[in-house]
Formats: structure tokens, C-alpha cells, sequence
């Protein structure tokens, strides 16, 4: 079977990885959760990182590798073996991710590596850039959207499942920073690709979402 990609962009918060996990499953494939790579490299190399030289940055990154394994809702991605766990889901590792990711090298070295997995097997790819730079020719391509304060509050709601006690007007303002972040760097912001179909969640509940998505993609397969 030859592989394909589906891609699903968007801001923090919107829901992208628990759709790419339930489209992932419904199409049988892996789902690559590129927020985690980012979240992973700030978690690994530590904060502060971002300010590291050239040199230092790249003696990091030739210490991370990234793999997956499984398909659909039981995709699990490994960082040198490791699953990737809680600890990088706090808010807090969210902006330092959104700081690693303004830097030219991380990207070029997680875009390679994105790419390379989906040379390896089907995907759905979920992130800022699937539809616009690692996966151009992606054969579907989403954009999920929804308001900031819905978006925080789905949020809140998720973390505070995980356990945590992050408090939900904090937790606004930090995803309103790294948002503004994600949208205005030089490299890859944070937009939709030109071919992309636009969802806006605000009103969706995920299956709802699910079942646009999946009626786009029977509609052309
Ligand atoms: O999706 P998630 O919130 O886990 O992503 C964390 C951060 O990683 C984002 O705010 C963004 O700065 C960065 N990221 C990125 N490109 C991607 C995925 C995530 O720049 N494809």
C-alpha cells in the first residue's frame, strides 16, 4: 500500500492530538505528535537551552533520537527508547518549547527527522507546520481553530485530569504568549497551509470534529 500523510495544524489547546490519535485510529496508522518532539528537546537539553552557541545546541540535538512505534490510539513515540511522559505536558514546558522552536537548527533537525518517519509509514502529523513545510504534498491537509478562551479552558480541564492544579487565568495568559510566539517567527509560524481545510472547534465536540474529517477524507480516497 503506498503511504500517505494527513496533517492537522493548529493553535495550543484547539484538540489537535486528541483528533490526530482518533484518525490515527480510524485509518489504521501511526499519529506523530510533533509537539512532543519540541517539548522533548526543551525537556532534554534544559531550560535555558535557547541561548545555548551553535555548537552546543547541535552536541545536544546529536544526542536525541526519535522513533515510533505502534499504530493508531496505542502510536507511542521514544526519545532514545524513553516513552515521553507527563512531564513535558506542563504549560511551562509548552513555552519552553515555544522557544526551541524559534531556532533554525532545532527545526531543520526535527523536520528531517518528521520527514523521515514519514518516509517509514503512513501518518497523521499534528502540529504548526505539518501542512506547511515538513509535509507540502501531504494528501490532506486540516487546520483546526477555536477562540483563546475556549481553547485555555479545554485545556485547564485536561491538565486538571492529569492532576495538575495550574490555575486557569495564568494558564490564558501563557498560552496567549506562546500562541503570539508560534505565529510570529521568522520560521514556520503558526498558519494554515493554502490547501488546507479549516475547522473551527469552538463549537465541536471531538466527535463531531472526528466525523468532518474523516467524511473529507472518504469523499477523495
Ligand atoms: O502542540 P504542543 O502544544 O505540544 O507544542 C508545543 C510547542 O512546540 C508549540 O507551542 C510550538 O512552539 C512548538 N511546535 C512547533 N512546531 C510543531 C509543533 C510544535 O513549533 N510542528
Amino acid at each position: 500500500k503506498p503511504l500517505f500523510v494527513v496533517t492537522i495544524d493548529g493553535p495550543a489547546g484547539v484538540g489537535k492530538t486528541t483528533l490526530a490519535r482518533a484518525v490515527a485510529e480510524k485509518l489504521g496508522v501511526a499519529y506523530l505528535d510533533t509537539g512532543a518532539m519540541y517539548r522533548s528537546v526543551a525537556w532534554m537539553l534544559g531550560k535555558g537551552s535557547w541561548e545555548w552557541s551553535e555548537e552546543k545546541l547541535d552536541r545536544g540535538l546529536d544526542k536525541l533520537a526519535f522513533s515510533i512505534q505502534g499504530a493508531g490510539e496505542a502510536t507511542i513515540l521514544l526519545v532514545n527508547g524513553h516513552e515521553t511522559g507527563s512531564k513535558i505536558r506542563t504549560e511551562t514546558v509548552g513555552l519552553w518549547a515555544s522557544h526551541v522552536a524559534k531556532i533554525p537548527q532545532v527545526r531543520r533537525r526535527l523536520t528531517e527527522i518528521q520527514r523521515s518517519l514519514g518516509q517509514s509509514v503512513s501518518l497523521v502529523a499534528e502540529g504548526r507546520d505539518m501542512g506547511t513545510v515538513v509535509f507540502p504534498k501531504a494528501l490532506f491537509k486540516f487546520f483546526l481553530d477555536a477562540s483563546p478562551e475556549v481553547r485555555a479552558r479545554r485545556r485547564w480541564l485536561q491538565l486538571r485530569d492529569a492532576g495538575s492544579t495550574e490555575d486557569l487565568e495564568g494558564l490564558t495568559r501563557q498560552m496567549r504568549i506562546r500562541d503570539e510566539q508560534d505565529r510570529n517567527r521568522a520560521i514556520a509560524p503558526l498558519r494554515p497551509a493554502e490547501d488546507a481545510v479549516c475547522i473551527d472547534t469552538g463549537m465541536l465536540d471531538p466527535a463531531q470534529v472526528l466525523e468532518q474529517i474523516i467524511r473529507r477524507i472518504a469523499s477523495q480516497m
